[in-house]
């Protein structure tokens, strides 16, 4: 049974016409999108939608799924998954290297969803966190990261050589704290860094969490 796949189309059906909606990054958002844009194929959904990375853009083109923006519209709700969800609702994102549109879209929206499979419930958050950091702060951001505690990597690109580069036009450096005890404290500690745009640790703003399990789907 694919448990991104069922989580994913049970939130789609819950989009109302007249919505604009955030859509989410990754693997589990991509089957978001592709239901939304066969309900707007086939039962005429009247949505307009605000993607939150270039790989979200382009499959709601894909899709035909009218497009806007931040810039014109406020968000209803939006939907997006997540690396890791710990037992407080704190998410860490960033795996695909988008958090920092997630974010901005995520915390404005005024219904934010996430949904996910239960491969991502932890107790505590213990992935490395993304940091998305202005080229030329990768130094010093990292010398900082590390008196904080953390193991550093600048996260390479699998499609050319040297670093990955995000929609931004960013680095990400990858930071190991270890198991986090204080989401909320940590998001903020690393984003007064300069030269940090954004971090994964999404410490507020989560409305509701949808799972699929192999039994069916729960919301925490
Ligand atoms: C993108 O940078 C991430 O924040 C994704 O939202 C997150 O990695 C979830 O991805 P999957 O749905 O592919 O697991």
């Amino acid at each position: 049974m694919n448990l991104k796949k069922m989580v994913a189309y049970k939130v789609a059906e819950e989009i109302k016409d007249g919505q604009v909606v955030g859509l989410g990054t990754g693997s589990t958002a991509r089957y978001f999108i592709e239901r939304v844009g066969m309900r707007i194929q086939k039962e005429e959904l009247d949505i307009l939608a605000v993607p939150t990375s270039y790989q979200s853009l382009f499959l709601a083109r894909d899709w035909e799924i009218p497009i806007t923006s931040i810039t014109q519209h406020d968000i209803d709700v939006a939907v997006d998954g997540a690396d890791e969800v710990d037992k407080d609702l704190n998410l860490l994102k960033g795996g695909g290297a988008a958090h920092t549109k997630e974010k901005i879209i995520d915390y404005s929206a005024s219904e934010f969803i996430v949904i996910i499979d239960d491969s991502k419930l932890t107790d505590k958050l213990e992935r490395p966190v993304p940091v998305e950091v202005i080229p030329t702060s990768s130094r010093l951001v990292c010398e900082e990261l590390n008196s904080m505690g953390a193991k550093v990597k600048i996260r390479m690109s699998d499609a050319k050589d040297g670093p990955l580069i995000t929609d931004n036009g960013n680095f990400i450096i990858d930071a190991d704290f270890g198991s986090i005890d204080d989401p909320s404290k940590l998001e903020y500690e690393i984003n007064n860094i300069p030269g940090v745009l954004e971090n994964g640790i999404f410490s507020r703003g989560v409305d509701r969490v949808i799972v699929g399990t192999k039994d069916g789907i729960m919301e925490l």
